[in-house]
């Protein structure tokens, strides 16, 4: 094994993390889902998600059988949702596909949606034993810094030679310690900001460190703005409870339960009136919340409308009246949480426009 291995490995067992709620199983159901739950995620802000998915979905055929909008509601939180529906699919294709055994060949873990070249690896070392090299962000980092690698780990040159780094460091054997090893290091202390140089167990062979070149590596992405979208959205209460209404299958939050978008121009009483069947009383307009995605920022206006009457024939599919507390509980994106907790949590103040326009500022803050 050679020295930067050792090292790793050796570090792992006495300071790594061993003790996670899906460690100790060679499962590949357990070490699928929390590599997924893992991808752009931290450790502990996965640790409930995944043990409340565990105890309503204990197995790859429960997981199957279940309906997406289960699947999405104990995503709901996690953020980029892709990963559950494509966790679904995966877990679907697995039974018709596989026989409901998870596949054990690398090219076959591969190929199943959601899984990257670095977590097909990372799943078969883990349930396996596999020898093969991961490289997620944390690693590219340690990577970049250890062998003073110049340029920005997205570029496709950069990433192919720290490909090429990865596997040519790769042990024999106790790869499940190493890849570990290497996550825990770049996670807790090869950080981005303000790195544990001292605690590294690779500090002595560590170029940037001896450069004093840790502060500069890797080198960042160039920079491009992010645009911004607005949209306004619907908030329509009727005595404790919201109207939600499913996106559609393409876009933003596609399968999620969403506060009705309106357009530019519409008026909300109408809207309310026409597609809704409801009369409208008060309507207000909040202030701004803002919601970054990875590619658009997008600004959300809510516009919050208190229901008079509410039609008595039967909801349209795709639309559901919620109490509050429920609604906050369903497979709704991160922002409409937060605002049916800020609206349903305090009622009386929520009558109030000066108060709601705290409890907007109040989010933002957040
Ligand atoms: N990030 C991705 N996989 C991980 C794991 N197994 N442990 C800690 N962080 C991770």
């Amino acid at each position: 094994m050679s020295d930067f291995a050792r090292r790793v490995v050796d570090w792992q067992r006495a300071h790594g993390r061993n003790d996670l709620p899906w460690q100790g199983t060679r499962d590949p159901y357990a070490v699928w889902l929390s590599e997924v739950m893992l991808q752009q995620t931290q450790v502990a802000t996965v640790v409930p998600y995944y043990r409340r998915f565990r105890a309503r979905f204990p197995d790859l055929a429960s997981l199957a059988a279940a309906d997406e909008d289960d699947v999405l509601r104990l995503w709901s939180g996690l953020g980029y949702y892709a990963r559950a529906r494509n966790l679904h699919r995966a877990a679907q294709a697995i039974v018709a596909e596989h026989g409901g055994a998870f596949p054990r060949d690398l090219a076959q873990i591969a190929a199943l949606p959601g899984i990257g070249r670095s977590t097909a690896a990372a799943i078969a070392g883990f349930a396996f034993g596999a020898r093969a090299a991961i490289l997620d962000g944390n690693v590219k980092r340690l990577l970049a810094r250890h062998f003073a690698v110049e340029g920005h780990p997205g570029e496709r040159a950069v990433e192919q030679r720290l490909w090429r780094l990865a596997e040519s460091l790769l042990p024999a054997d106790d790869i499940a310690p190493y890849i570990q090893g290497l996550m825990d290091l770049g996670a807790t202390v090869c950080t981005t900001r303000a790195p544990q140089c001292e605690r590294c167990p690779v500090r002595e062979t560590c170029t940037a460190l001896a450069r004093h070149r840790v502060g500069e590596l890797p080198a960042p992405r160039p920079r491009r703005a992010v645009p911004h979208r607005r949209t306004a959205m619907l908030v329509l209460r009727s005595d404790g409870d919201v109207l939600l209404e499913k996106r559609p299958a393409a876009g933003v939050w596609r399968g999620l339960w969403c506060f009705p978008e309106l357009g530019a121009g519409d008026d909300p009483a109408r809207v309310a009136r026409r597609r809704y069947g409801c009369e409208v009383a008060l309507v207000e307009r909040l202030g701004v919340l803002r919601h970054a995605f990875t590619h658009f920022t997008l600004d959300i206006e809510p516009v919050v409308a208190r229901v008079r009457r509410r039609a008595p024939r039967a909801a349209e599919p795709g639309v559901l009246w919620l109490p509050f507390a429920q609604a906050a509980g369903a497979a709704v994106p991160t922002p409409v949480r937060k605002l049916v907790r800020a609206l349903g949590g305090r009622s009386a103040a929520a009558d109030q426009p000066a108060l709601f326009e705290e409890l907007v500022e109040d989010l933002q803050a957040r």
